[in-house]
C-alpha cells in the first residue's frame, strides 16, 4: 500500500499487473488525470477514457423473453445404441459422454425478476455432439400456450408488463393476460398446467423437462420415428406453495439460481435422464389428436417412456456472462439423424431464435463464442462480420474451387452430411388451422383429473388468485366460462372463489370435451413422489444452549439420507452449545425464514425460547412452517414458541430428544409435506 496524500487505497501489483485493453500497465487505477489536484480532468486520459467507454456498453439486450436464466455444464451419457432408430452420433455408442450446457429460466420476468414467479421455466439443453451442436430447447410443461407461432408476439405481449404502466413484473396476473388468454381456447391445457404447482418448482433440479414439439430421429437407411423428448429428474418432482412462493421471492429472489450453484458447488450433481416416446405414422394417424398441435401431449400410459441416458450437471459457469447471457439456443439447430416434424409453432422457432441472437449477440458471428461454438472440427466459408475471431487460412473462400487441398478448404459430405428426412409434402397454399387442432379442452380435462384432489384445489386456487387481480369483470367472466368445458367442480370452485353472483354461460366450444380419456398418473407431481428426502434441506433454529447430542444425531441423520441444513440462530456468529462448544451458524433470524427450507427443527434452549417468544421473525419461523404442512422437529422447549404463535401440535411434529428421534424426522420428511393439515390452513 502507497501512502498518499488523499488517503486513498493504492494496492501495488505483485504478479499480476494491471494495464489497459492495449496491454500498457497502468500506474493509478484511483484517480483521473488532472491539471492540479482539485483542477479539471484531461481528454487526454485515455485510461479514464477507456474504463468508462467499456464500462457504458457493458449490458447487452436481455432475450426478448426467458430473460432470467441460470447455467450450468455438464454430460449426456449414452445408455444404449440407438443405430436402428437414427443416425444421430450421440446415440451410437452405450457409455459415451458428451459435453453439455443447460439454462433454465423463466419466459416472462426481466433478467432481475424474481425466480418464483408463476410461470412456465425454460429447459434448454446444447449438446456437443461429435457432428455438430444438437438443441433441445424446452420447457418444464410438454404443451404450450398456442398452436402457430404468428401468434407468440401476441402472446408475449400480453404475459408481460403492460405497455402504459410497465408493470405488473413477471406475472400474469393482470388484465391483459387473461384477456388474451381467454380469447384463445387454445390455450386452455397450458392454463391448467401454469395454474398447477409445475408452475412454482422448489428447485430447477426437482422438475421434468419436455422438448414440447414432435420431432424426428431418422437412421442412416433414412427410416423416419417420430419422437417426443422427456427429462425425468432422478430426484423426483417438488413444488411450493402459493403462499412460499410469494415469500420466497421476497426473502431470496435468488432462491432457484443459489440452490443450483449451491448444489452443484458440494457435489450434489442434479441428474435427469432423457426419455423418448417413439411412435410411427400408424400411432400418429390413429392417436387421439394430431401430434403436430404443441397444445397436446401424448400419455406416458398410452405411449410408454424409454429412458436412453443420463443428463448430469456437474460444473459452474466460470463466468455468467460469458457462458450463461451469452449461450444462443436455436431449435434448428438440429444433427444428421434428427429432423423437424411440421409443428407450425416449431417452424417458426425454427426462423426466431437466430434472428432475435444477431440483434441480442451483437452481430453474426456469435457462434464463434467459446459457448455457442461446437467442440468438433468446424469448417465452411463465412467470413468477416462484427467481431469475427475465427478466420479460415488461405486463398480459397467460396466452392467449387480447384485450388487443392488444405487451401481449396471444406467440402460437401454427401454419405454423412445432414439430409432433411423427404416428407412428402403437397396442399394448396392457405393461412388456415388444421380441424385436427379444435379439440382445445379433452387434454385440459385430461391433466385436470389426473391430479390428486390437493393438486386440483391449488389449481382453482390459482385461478381465484390470477382472476382477482383482473380489473374487468368482463374478462374474469370469459375465463371462467370456459371453465363448464373442463371441469364442472372446478368451474364451482373458481365461481364461488370469485365471488361470480351468477353462474357464466359456458363458452362456445369448437368441439365438445371428451369424456372418455384415460386419467395419467404421470402428470401429477403428488402422485409420483420422490425417492427419498436427499437433495432437499433443513432448517434449525437453534439458541445458545441447544443441546450438543440432539443437534448431532439431527445433523448426522440428515447427512446419512444425503440431505443438507443451515443453521438459523438469534445471531449469526454462532450458538453456545449445551456443552459450551461452538454452533456455526449461516442465517440470523428473519434472513433465514422457515420458507427457505423442505423441512425444519426447533431446538432452543428453555432460556433460549424465552428470548424468541419475544422475536416476530421467530414466530413467523414456526408458524409458517406449520401453514406451509412442514414437517417440525422439535425438543420440548420449543412448544412454548407454537403455542405463542398459535399453532396447535399435529402429527407433523418429530420429537427431537434423541438419535431415534433424528431418524424418525427425516422418514417423515420423505413426504416433504403433511398434506392432511392443509385442509387447517388456508394460505
Ligand atoms: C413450445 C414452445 C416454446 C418453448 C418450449 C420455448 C422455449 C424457450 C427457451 C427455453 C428459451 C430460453 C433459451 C435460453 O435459455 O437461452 C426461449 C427463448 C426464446 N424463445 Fe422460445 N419457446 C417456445 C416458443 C417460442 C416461439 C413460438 C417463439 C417465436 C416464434 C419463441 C421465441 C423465443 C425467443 C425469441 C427467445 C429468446 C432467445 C434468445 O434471445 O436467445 N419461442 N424459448
Amino acid at each position: 500500500m502507497l501512502k498518499t496524500k488523499g488517503g486513498e487505497t493504492h494496492q501495488i501489483a505483485g504478479d499480476i499487473t494491471l494495464t489497459t485493453q492495449q496491454g500498457v500497465p497502468v500506474s493509478d487505477d484511483q484517480n483521473s488525470l488532472k491539471v492540479g489536484s482539485r483542477g479539471p480532468t484531461t481528454l487526454e486520459d485515455f485510461h479514464l477514457r477507456e474504463k468508462i467507454f467499456h464500462f457504458d456498453h457493458e449490458r447487452i439486450p436481455e432475450r426478448v423473453v426467458h430473460a432470467r436464466g441460470y447455467g450450468a455444464h455438464g454430460f449426456f451419457e449414452t445408455y444404449e445404441a440407438l443405430s436402428d432408430i437414427t443416425a444421430a452420433d450421440i446415440f451410437q455408442r452405450a457409455g459415451e459422454r458428451t459435453r453439455a450446457f443447460v439454462r433454465f429460466s423463466t419466459v416472462a420476468g426481466n433478467k432481475g425478476s424474481a425466480d418464483l414467479a408463476r410461470d412456465v421455466r425454460g429447459f434448454a439443453v446444447k449438446l456437443y455432439t461429435k457432428q455438430g451442436n444438437w438443441d433441445i430447447v424446452g420447457n418444464n410443461m410438454p404443451v404450450f400456450f398456442i398452436q402457430d407461432a404468428i401468434k407468440f408476439p401476441d402472446l408475449i405481449h400480453a404475459a408481460k408488463a403492460e405497455p402504459d404502466r410497465d408493470f405488473p413484473q413477471a406475472q400474469t396476473a393482470h388484465d391483459n393476460f387473461w384477456d388474451f388468454a381467454s380469447l384463445m381456447p387454445e390455450s386452455m391445457h397450458m392454463i391448467m398446467w401454469i395454474m398447477s404447482d409445475r408452475a412454482i418448482p422448489r428447485s430447477l433440479r426437482f422438475m421434468e423437462g419436455f422438448g414440447v414439439h414432435t420431432f424426428r430421429l431418422v437412421n442412416s437407411a433414412g427410416k423416419s420415428t417420430y419422437v417426443k423428448f422427456h427429462w425425468k429428474p432422478k430426484m423426483g418432482m417438488q413444488s411450493v406453495l402459493w403462499n412460499e412462493a410469494v415469500k420466497i421471492n421476497g426473502a431470496d429472489p435468488d432462491f432457484h439460481r443459489r440452490d443450483l450453484w449451491s448444489a452443484i458447488q458440494s457435489g450434489n450433481y442434479p441428474e435427469w435422464e432423457l426419455g423418448l416416446q417413439l411412435f410411427d405414422d400408424k400411432f400418429a394417424d390413429e392417436f387421439d389428436f394430431d401430434i403436430l398441435d404443441a397444445t397436446k401431449l401424448i400419455p406416458e400410459e398410452q405411449l410408454p417412456i424409454r429412458l436412453v441416458g443420463r443428463l448430469v450437471l456437474d460444473r459452474c459457469v466460470d463466468n455468467f456472462f460469458a457462458e450463461t447471457e451469452q449461450v444462443a439456443f436455436c431449435t434448428s439447430n438440429i444433427v444428421p439423424g434428427v429432423d423437424f416434424s411440421n409443428d407450425p409453432l416449431l417452424q417458426g422457432r425454427n426462423f426466431s431464435y437466430l434472428d432475435t441472437q444477431i440483434k441480442r449477440l451483437g452481430g453474426p458471428n456469435f457462434t464463434h463464442l467459446p459457448i455457442n461454438a461446437p467442440k468438433c472440427p468446424f469448417h465452411n466459408f463465412q467470413q468477416d462480420g462484427h467481431m469475427a475471431f475465427a478466420h479460415a487460412k488461405g486463398r480459397a473462400n467460396y466452392e467449387p474451387n480447384s485450388w487443392p487441398a488444405p487451401e481449396g478448404g471444406p467440402r460437401e459430405s454427401p454419405a454423412g452430411g445432414f439430409r432433411s428426412f423427404p416428407a412428402p409434402e403437397e396442399g394448396a397454399k392457405v393461412r388456415e388451422r388444421s380441424e385436427t387442432f379444435a379439440d382445445h379442452y379433452s387434454q385440459a380435462r385430461l391433466f385436470y383429473i389426473s391430479q390428486t384432489k390437493t393438486e386440483q384445489k391449488h389449481i382453482a386456487n390459482s385461478l381465484v388468485f390470477e382472476l382477482s387481480k383482473v380489473e374487468k369483470v368482463a374478462i374474469r367472466e370469459r375465463m371462467v366460462s370456459h371453465l363448464p368445458h373442463i371441469d364442472r367442480e372446478l368451474t364451482a370452485l373458481v365461481t364461488k372463489g370469485l365471488g361470480l353472483r351468477e353462474a357464466v354461460k359456458p363458452a362456445l366450444a369448437a368441439k365438445e370435451t371428451r369424456m372418455d380419456l384415460k386419467t395419467s398418473k404421470a402428470l401429477s407431481i403428488l402422485q409420483n413422489p420422490p425417492p427419498s428426502f436427499g437433495g432437499r434441506k433443513v432448517g434449525i433454529l437453534v439458541t445458545d444452549g441447544t443441546d450438543r447430542k440432539v443437534f448431532n444425531s439431527l445433523v448426522a441423520a440428515i447427512a446419512a439420507e444425503q440431505a443438507n441444513f443451515e443453521v438459523i440462530a438469534p445471531a449469526v456468529g454462532g450458538a453456545k452449545a449445551s456443552d459450551s462448544s461452538f454452533i456455526e451458524v449461516q442465517q440470523k433470524i428473519g434472513g433465514g425464514p422457515s420458507v427457505l427450507y423442505d423441512a425444519v427443527a426447533v431446538l432452543p434452549s428453555v432460556e433460549g425460547c424465552q428470548a424468541l417468544l419475544k422475536n416476530a421473525s421467530a414466530k413467523d419461523f414456526v408458524s409458517d412452517a406449520f401453514a406451509h404442512l412442514k414437517f417440525i422437529g422439535c425438543n420440548e422447549a420449543a412448544h412454548a414458541l407454537f403455542e405463542k404463535a398459535g399453532i396447535e401440535m399435529d402429527e407433523g411434529f418429530i420429537p427431537l430428544e434423541s438419535a431415534k428421534g433424528a431418524d424418525a424426522f427425516i422418514k417423515a420428511c420423505r413426504k416433504l409435506r403433511l398434506w392432511d393439515r392443509e385442509k387447517l390452513v388456508t394460505t
